[in-house]
C-alpha cells in the first residue's frame, strides 16, 4: 500500500528496517566541530581536524562493530573523511553493514517572542545538501531540535520545533534519506516525571500532526526521543522500571505502530543508566523496535581510555564494543549489570 509520492519510498522503508534490526542500534558521533572540541578538551587535546579525524577513525574502524551497531550518525566533515590509509569512512561502515547517516540541522538559535527558548535552523538549501549527502553514501539524516521544560515550553516553541521537524522530514524523504525525528526534551530542571510526561505528550502530538500534514511516510522515519524521566535536578530519582513505564505510556499514546524504530538519545544519563533504562523498556514486546542512538553513553569510556594515545586505540575500541554489546543486549531485553 503506497502512502508516499516519493520515488524513494521502497528504499526508505528498507533503510529504516535495516537500521531498526534486532539487537542493534545507532552510534551517534555527529558532534559539531565545537562540541567535538569539548570532548577532545576533556582529554587534553586541541580541537584540530587531525584530532577529530583520529578520534572518528578509532570509532569507525572498531572490528566487529556491525554486530551491535546498525547505523552511525556523522557530522558533515566526517562524511567526507577517510582513514589515514585512504579508505573512506563511509566504506568502513558499509563493510560492517552499518548504514551511514548525517546530521543536517545547522544548530539552535534564539527564538524571538518566546520564553528564552530556541529554534533549529537548516531548512535553507536542505534539499540540495541532502542530495549531495546521498551521493556521498548517506542513507539517513538527523535533525535535533530542543524543548525546555523549565522555559515553559511556550506554544510558539513547540509549534516551531514540530513544524521544522516535519519540513525537514519531508525534504529528507524526497532525497532518499530516512529522517530521524528528534525533538529533544532537555533533562535540565527540577520538574517531576509527571510534568515531563505532560510536555512529551504535547510535543509528540504536535510533531505527528505536522508530519502527517507534510505527507511524510511514517514507515520511512525513525524517532529519537528523550526518555521520560524526572528533571535532572529533581529531588527524587526514578528507577529504570518507572522510566520505562512512563516512556512506553507516552509512546503508546502518541506514536503509530507504522513507525519502525524508536532510537533513544542518552541525554546526559550515565552509560550504565542508559543501558538499564533501555533494557527495562524491552521486557515485554513493543509495537516498534525500541533501541538506542547514544552519543555520550557510548563514548564516555572510549574517550577516557584513549587519552589521545595511539597505544590505547585497541583498548578504547574494546571499551566501545563493551558498551555497544551491553546496549545490544538491552535492545533484546537481556542485559544484566
Ligand atoms: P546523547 O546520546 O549524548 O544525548 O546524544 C544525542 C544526540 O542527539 C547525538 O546525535
Amino acid at each position: 500500500i503506497r502512502a508516499s509520492s516519493s520515488s524513494y519510498a521502497d528504499e526508505l522503508v528498507k533503510t529504516a528496517k535495516s537500521i531498526a534490526s534486532p539487537g542493534r542500534g545507532i552510534l551517534a558521533i555527529d558532534e559539531s566541530n565545537a562540541t567535538c572540541g569539548k570532548r577532545l578538551a576533556s582529554i587534553g587535546l586541541d580541537n584540530t581536524e587531525a584530532h577529530r579525524q583520529a578520534y572518528r577513525q578509532l570509532l569507525l574502524t572498531t572490528p566487529g562493530l556491525g554486530e551491535y551497531i546498525s547505523g552511525a550518525i556523522l557530522f558533515e566533515e566526517t562524511l567526507y573523511q577517510s582513514t589515514t590509509d585512504g579508505k573512506k569512512f563511509v566504506d568502513c561502515l558499509r563493510d560492517e553493514n552499518i548504514v551511514p547517516g548525517i546530521k543536517v540541522d545547522k544548530g539552535l538559535s534564539p527564538l524571538p517572542g518566546s520564553n528564552n527558548e530556541s529554534w533549529c535552523q537548516g531548512l535553507d538549501g536542505l534539499a540540495s545538501r541532502s542530495a549531495e549527502y546521498y551521493k556521498q553514501g548517506a542513507r539517513f539524516a538527523k535533525w535535533r531540535t530542543v524543548v525546555s521544560v523549565p522555559c515553559g515550553p511556550s506554544a510558539l516553541a513547540v509549534k516551531e520545533a514540530a513544524w521544522g521537524l516535519a519540513r525537514y522530514a519531508a525534504i529528507s524523504q524526497d532525497n532518499g534519506l530516512v529522517p530521524i525525528v528528534e525533538p529533544e526534551i532537555l533533562l535540565d530542571g527540577d520538574h517531576s516525571i509527571d510534568r515531563t510526561l505532560e510536555v512529551a505528550e504535547r510535543v509528540w502530538a504536535e510533531v505527528f500532526y505536522y508530519l502527517a500534514q507534510s505527507n511524510v511516510l511514517f514507515e520511512g522515519i525513525l524517532l529519537k526521543p528523550s526518555m521520560v524521566t524526572p528533571g535532572a535536578e529533581h529531588k527524587e530519582k526514578a528507577s529504570p522500571e518507572t522510566i520505562a513505564e512512563y516512556t512506553l505510556t507516552m509512546l503508546r499514546r502518541r506514536v503509530p505502530p507504522a513507525v519502525p524504530g524508536i532510537m533513544f538519545l542518552s541525554g546526559g544519563q550515565s552509560e550504565v543508566e542508559a543501558t538499564l533504562n533501555l533494557n527495562a523498556m524491552n521486557q515485554s514486546p513493543n509495537p516498534w523496535h525500541v533501541s538506542f542512538s547514544y552519543a555520550r553513553a557510548l563514548q564516555n569510556s572510549v574517550l577516557k581510555t584513549w587519552q589521545g594515545r595511539p597505544e590505547n586505540i585497541e583498548a578504547a575500541q574494546k571499551a566501545l564494543l563493551i558498551r555497544a554489546k551491553a546496549n545490544s543486549l538491552a535492545q533484546l531485553g537481556r542485559y544484566s549489570a
